[in-house]
């Protein structure tokens, strides 16, 4: 039902930096799979075959990471290293990718609308690949797939934060339907402290109906001088139905040091160390395997 699935991927990653001086910070490695593939991965669960990227001057390497590399592909053929490449064939081969790039950094808004002619008129989701979400059963993508089945409107996916944090996200206020939904009365992006109107802030998941192009376009720079998605999905709320999800699952913010190390440690232990396949996927530790 929903097939697109947009990347904004042109930022910066200053809190990285020097790491992320001349390498995206999409491209960070969490264990052995850069950050965005993770988010492609979840992407696919959830049914979606067209990745849609916003990228950015210096991101060429996204690209070729969903491309084949026929020169690495010759070189390893017929040796044991061989394995490591299958998941990522089967993600290429799985989807197809569009890229389109953003010459200016004006803001999560603006960068969402950037992507709009690689999305068109559909439903579409976003994925802040920084943001890094596992769950055992479904990824949280499918999770809101689902939710979009029923309430046919942008769903954002939320999570309880300190008070004391809420200043660094999208926080929303509402009414509760259940105990994971909420319909959304309110919005505010990156709240000054004291002042935020709950403690569920956004994680950069999110699904959107395609008029959200139309307020983007009518939503003037916000928080930071930036056009904030934040504030043109609260335009939606106005007008009809916004719908923020508690979420079932664990979040990372790799964008900080801490949530990065965190991510590693909880990805080598949990999905890494429990794939069965681990052994023949492991890469060889011996140096004359190269
Ligand atoms: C963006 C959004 C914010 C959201 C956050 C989630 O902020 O603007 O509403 O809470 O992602 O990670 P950023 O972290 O890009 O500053």
């Amino acid at each position: 039902m929903i097939k697109h699935c947009l990347f904004p991927a042109a930022g910066y990653g200053t809190r990285f930096l020097p790491a992320t001086k001349s390498m995206p910070k999409e491209m960070m490695p969490v264990v052995n799979k850069p950050l965005i593939e993770y988010g492609v991965d979840e992407a696919i669960q959830a049914g979606m075959n067209s990745m849609a990227i916003v990228t950015g001057r210096g991101k060429n390497s996204l690209m070729d990471h969903f491309d084949k590399n026929y020169e690495l592909e010759h070189q390893i053929n017929g040796t044991n290293k061989e394995t490591l490449l299958d998941d990522i064939r089967e993600l290429i081969d799985g989807a197809n990718f569009t890229y389109i790039r953003q010459r200016e950094m004006k803001g999560l808004g603006h960068a969402i609308l950037t992507g709009k002619e690689l999305v068109g008129d559909n439903p579409f989701a976003v994925v802040l690949a920084d943001d890094l979400c596992v769950n055992e059963d479904q990824g949280v993508l499918a999770q809101m797939v689902g939710l979009y089945k029923q309430f046919r409107c942008t769903i954002v996916a939320v999570e309880e934060v300190p008070a004391d944090e809420t200043h660094k996200y999208g926080v929303i206020a509402g009414e509760h339907l259940s105990d994971d939904l909420i319909r959304v009365t309110d919005m505010v992006e990156k709240p000054e402290p004291g002042t935020a109107p709950s403690n569920l802030a956004i994680i950069g998941r999110y699904i959107l109906t395609p008029d959200i192009f139309e307020h983007i376009e009518n939503t003037t720079p916000g928080k930071g001088g930036e056009i904030q998605i934040t504030d043109a999905i609260l335009k939606q709320a106005d007008e009809g139905c916004v719908i923020a999800y508690k979420f079932k699952g664990k979040r990372f913010d790799c964008g900080s040091v801490d949530g990065y190390i965190e991510a590693t440690n909880y990805c080598y232990q949990n999905l890494y160390l429990q794939d069965s396949q681990v052994e023949l996927k492991k890469a060889p530790t011996e140096k004359q395997d190269g």
